[in-house]
């Protein structure tokens, strides 16, 4: 029989990408249950959207009503939940938002999960293991230590899922991730930021010295591992996802700079985050065994791609950096940005 997914958040980033993907690739129809913030866009949604397979709802996942009535109409069989805020700069100005989405928002999904007897998936991020010196990577049992609201409330999510599991028997798995990129990033996250900035010869803000480290993956590689997850992964079980892509951020943006042919003198190294982690580096050895994936994207390539989406897609740009983002630049950033 096949699946009807309530897929929380799929006007955002991976949400979109990861509906494009079971749109394509698999036989489950979705319902999209999704509030729109400033991350979240219709337009995201512009090429699966006359399918028939599709259905979006408007609302939040902390609104244990409409999340009822979404599992019972359409005869749910799991949830992916891929609502969330998650950008560390927003949180370290306000964690409020953070704690209503990512740890109330996940609790109602999984008492709805409980009541139903649904499937979960839970989509996390390696953030909530915290930093990592010069050496060493990130497995499924390291310790957690989040050192921004955001990676708290993630961790907290984390927590509660697993909780539901050796409660109530919830089937539920994890997935952490590292760092993303690729069509319908909202450009406040590193690599869009810069494209952005970089089309306009606008100033592009490094934090600190450049050195930090992050360890990219393609998102397209990202929802084929959270799908592999959903079928193969096993209830309680954390998997670590990523692409074994460790870069240094001034190195991104060098690299970003020469697609686009543009100087270097446009980097502008700007005070550092505030309790910024300087290193993320996933293993993935043990998604690929459990669930029989691996990353295929080779970053070079997917980079240049992803800048070509930015090009081609003005009016989605556009759209994105109206209203709301202007006054988060302005705050984020100051004058001389
Ligand atoms: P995003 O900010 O692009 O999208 C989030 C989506 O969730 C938006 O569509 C937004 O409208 C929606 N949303 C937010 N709060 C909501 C609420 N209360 N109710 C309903 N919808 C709500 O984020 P993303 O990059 O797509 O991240 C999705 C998930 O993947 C998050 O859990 C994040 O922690 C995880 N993740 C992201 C990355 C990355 O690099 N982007 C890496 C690892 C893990
Ligand atoms: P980001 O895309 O916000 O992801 P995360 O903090 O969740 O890893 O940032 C990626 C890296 O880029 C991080 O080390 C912070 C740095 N960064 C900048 O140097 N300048 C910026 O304007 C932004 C948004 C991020």
């Amino acid at each position: 029989m096949s699946e009807t997914i309530l897929l929380a958040g799929g006007a955002g980033f991976i949400g979109s990408n990861l509906a494009d993907y079971l749109l394509a690739e698999s036989d489950a129809d979705i319902v999209i249950l999704d509030a729109l913030t400033y991350a979240g866009n219709l337009m995201n949604l512009r090429n699966i959207v006359n399918n028939t397979r599709l259905r979006f709802i408007h609302g939040h996942i902390e609104n244990s009503e409409i999340v009822n009535h979404i599992c019972t109409r359409y005869c749910i069989s799991g949830i992916i939940n891929a609502a969330a805020e998650t950008h560390v700069d927003r949180s370290i100005h306000s964690a409020a938002p953070f704690v209503q989405a990512n740890i109330v928002g996940t609790q109602v999904l999984l008492d709805a999960a409980v009541k139903y007897g649904l499937r979960f998936i839970q989509i996390s991020t390696d953030e909530v293991y915290g930093s990592l010196g010069e050496n060493g990577t990130f497995t499924e049992s390291s310790p957690l230590r989040p050192s921004s609201p955001y990676s708290a409330s993630k961790a907290a999510g984390d927590m509660l899922t697993l909780s539901f599991v050796a409660t109530y028997g919830l089937r539920a798995s994890i997935t952490r991730c590292s760092n993303n990129y690729g069509a319908y990033q909202f450009p406040e996250k590193l690599i869009p930021l810069m494209i952005c900035n970089a089309l306009e010869d606008k100033p592009l803000p490094v934090y600190g010295n450049g050195n930090n480290v992050r360890d990219w993956i393609y998102a397209r590689d990202h929802v084929r591992a959270i799908w592999a997850a959903y079928k193969f992964g096993e209830p309680g079980e954390v998997y670590n996802i990523g692409a074994r892509c460790e870069m240094r951020n001034i190195d991104i943006v060098k690299m970003i700079l020469a697609i686009l042919d543009k100087p270097e003198s446009l980097i502008k190294f700007t005070t550092d985050r505030p309790g910024h982690d300087f290193r993320y580096a996933i293993d993935p050895s043990y998604a690929e065994m459990r669930l029989g994936w691996k990353p295929q994207a080779v970053f070079a390539d997917a980079l240049k791609e992803t800048v070509e989406w930015y090009i081609n897609n003005d009016e989605w740009l556009t759209a994105a950096r109206s209203g709301e983002y202007r006054n988060y630049y302005a705050r984020q950033y100051g004058k001389s940005f």
